[in-house]
C-alpha cells in the first residue's frame, strides 16, 4: 500500500500524526522561502535587463569589454546636460560628441567647446586600454565646461533623451571599437560598438526632429591592401586587412543607406594615424616611449624583402581642424520625424598628413626626444591586421574644407613626449 493511501479525499477531516505534521510543515516553509528566493532572483534579473545599456543582443555578450548599466535621468542631469550644450556664440552650434572621453574626443570637444559652440560629450569608459587616462580627460573636460554623460551608443533609450532635452544640430561620432589587432581578441567588440552602435545611433538621429547634421569617423584602414598610392577617396575600399576597417567600411555603406532613405547629411573622416598628446595608449608611437624609457626592446615590423612599414602620421591639432571644418561645411539633414524631405548631402574626407614617414624613423625621433637609445627588435609585419604603408591625398579635403595640416613628426612627437612626461611624472603608471 502506497502512503497516498492514508490521505482521505476530505482533508480537513483527516488528523494527521504529528511527525507527519511537522514534516508537512517544514515542507510548506520550504516551499514558501523557494518562491520567495525565486521572485527576488526573476526581479533582480528583469531589473537588470530593464536598466541594461543596450537593447542589442549582442549586449549580453560576455567577450565585451565593460560593460555594465549606467545611471543617467532626474532634473539635476537634466540641467547638466542643458547647460553643457548651451550655445555661447553668434553662429554657434550644439553637438553631440560620441567617444567623447577618447584621444580624439577630447580634443574635438574642447576646440568646439573655447570657441563658443554647445558640446555634451557621451562615452562608456570601456576598458579597452587604462581607464584612468580617459576618466584624467574626462576631468579635463569638466575644467573645460564639457559634461560627459556615461553610457553607451547602443542605448536608444539614453539617446532619444538626449535629443528630447536638447535639439542638437550636429553630432560627431568619434565613438568606437579602434584598433586592429584586438579584434582577434575580441570580434564582436566592433561588432557592438561600430556596426550595432552606429545603427542604433543614426536610428535616433533620423527621427529627431530636426534632424542633425552627422560628421563620423572612418578610417584610412578602409584602403586595406590597395598599393596605388596616394590613396585617394575616389579608390576601391573592398579589400580590409582587418575586420576594424571591415566595420568603418560596412560603416561607411550604412551612412550611405541612413543619408539615402532618410536624407541625413552625413560626412565619414578617414583619419590617418592620429598621434599627440592625451593619445592613446595602444598606439606604436605611445607604447615605444613607455617600453624605451623601460629598457624594454620594442618591435618594429619590416615587410616581405626588407620592405619599409610607414605611417602617414597626422598631428592632433590638424585632425581637429579637419573635424571642425566638417561640421561647419555639414549641410542641414533633408528629412524630418524619420521621413526623407529631399536629397541630402553625403561625403568621405581623408585626413592625413600626406608625408608618409618609415616606423624606424619614428623611433629615431623618439631616442633624440627621449635621450634613451631603443632595442629594437625587427620581426615580420604579421599578417593580421596591419598594412605594409598608409599615404593619404587629400587635396578633397583641402578643396571643400581648406585642410592643411601644418605639423610635421619631429614637432608633432616633441609636444607628445613633453606632454608625457609631464602626465606619467605624476606617479601614474603608463600601462596600455
Ligand atoms: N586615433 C587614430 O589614429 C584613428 C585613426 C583612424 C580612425 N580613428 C577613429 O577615430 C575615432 C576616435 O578614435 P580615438 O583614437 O579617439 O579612439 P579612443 O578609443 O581613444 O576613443 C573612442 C572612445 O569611444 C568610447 N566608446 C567605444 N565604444 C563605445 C560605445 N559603444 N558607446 C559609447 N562610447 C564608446 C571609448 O570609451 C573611447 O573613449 C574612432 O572612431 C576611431 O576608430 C582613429
Amino acid at each position: 500500500m502506497s502512503h497516498l493511501d492514508n490521505i482521505p479525499s476530505t482533508p480537513g477531516k483527516f488528523k494527521m500524526e504529528k511527525s507527519a505534521y511537522i514534516h508537512r510543515v517544514r515542507w510548506q516553509s520550504s516551499i514558501t522561502k523557494l518562491t520567495f528566493w525565486s521572485l527576488i532572483i526573476l526581479g533582480s534579473i528583469l531589473i537588470f535587463f530593464y536598466r541594461s545599456p543596450s537593447s542589442s543582443p549582442l549586449s549580453s555578450d560576455p567577450s565585451r569589454r565593460s560593460l555594465s548599466t549606467y545611471d543617467w535621468g532626474g532634473p539635476s542631469w537634466e540641467k547638466r546636460v542643458r547647460s553643457s550644450a548651451r550655445v555661447r556664440s553668434r553662429n554657434g552650434i550644439s553637438v553631440l560628441v560620441t567617444g567623447a572621453a577618447g584621444f580624439v574626443g577630447t580634443h574635438v570637444s574642447v576646440a568646439l567647446k573655447r570657441r563658443g559652440d554647445g558640446v555634451l560629450g557621451l562615452d562608456n569608459f570601456n576598458n579597452y586600454y587604462d581607464q584612468s587616462l580617459k576618466r584624467d580627460r574626462q576631468a579635463l573636460l569638466e575644467r573645460t565646461g564639457v559634461f560627459v554623460v556615461e553610457g553607451d551608443i547602443n542605448d536608444s533609450a539614453l539617446l532619444k533623451k538626449l535629443f528630447e532635452v536638447v535639439p542638437f544640430t550636429h553630432v560627431m561620432h568619434l565613438a568606437a571599437q579602434a584598433g586592429v589587432r584586438y579584434a582577434m581578441e575580441n570580434p564582436s567588440s566592433y561588432v557592438h560598438s561600430n556596426i550595432a552602435g552606429l545603427v542604433s545611433l543614426l536610428e535616433v538621429c533620423k527621427s529627431a526632429n530636426p534632424q542633425p547634421a552627422i560628421v563620423w569617423a572612418s578610417s584610412s584602414s578602409v584602403y586595406g591592401l590597395n598599393t596605388k598610392v596616394p590613396f585617394s577617396e575616389q579608390d576601391r575600399t573592398d579589400e580590409p586587412a582587418s575586420l576594424y576597417a571591415a566595420t568603418k567600411k560596412g560603416g561607411e555603406e550604412i551612412a550611405h543607406s541612413y543619408n539615402h532613405i532618410y536624407g541625413l547629411s552625413l560626412t565619414g573622416l578617414r583619419f590617418f594615424t592620429v598621434y599627440g598628446p592625451w593619445g592613446r595608449p595602444d598606439m606604436a608611437y605611445f607604447f615605444f616611449t613607455r617600453d624605451i624609457l623601460k629598457g624594454k626592446s620594442i618591435p618594429i615590423f619590416e615587410a616581405a624583402d626588407h620592405g619599409t612599414v610607414a605611417r602617414d602620421f597626422t598631428y592632433i591639432d590638424d585632425i581637429v581642424k579637419g573635424c571642425l571644418a566638417s561640421l561647419d561645411t555639414a549641410e542641414k539633414s533633408t528629412g524630418s520625424g524619420g521621413k526623407k524631405k529631399g536629397p541630402a548631402q553625403l561625403r568621405v574626407f581623408n585626413l592625413g598628413n600626406t608625408s608618409p614617414v618609415p616606423v624606424s624613423d619614428l623611433v629615431s625621433i623618439l631616442e633624440k626626444l627621449l635621450k634613451v637609445k631603443a632595442k629594437r627588435n625587427i620581426m615580420k609585419l604579421p599578417r593580421n591586421g596591419d598594412v605594409q604603408f598608409t599615404h593619404a591625398n587629400i587635396s578633397l579635403a583641402q578643396r571643400e574644407l581648406g585642410y592643411k595640416p601644418t605639423t610635421d613628426l619631429p614637432t608633432g612627437l616633441k609636444k607628445f613626449v613633453r606632454w608625457y612626461m609631464n602626465y606619467y611624472s605624476q606617479g601614474k603608471k603608463a600601462d596600455a
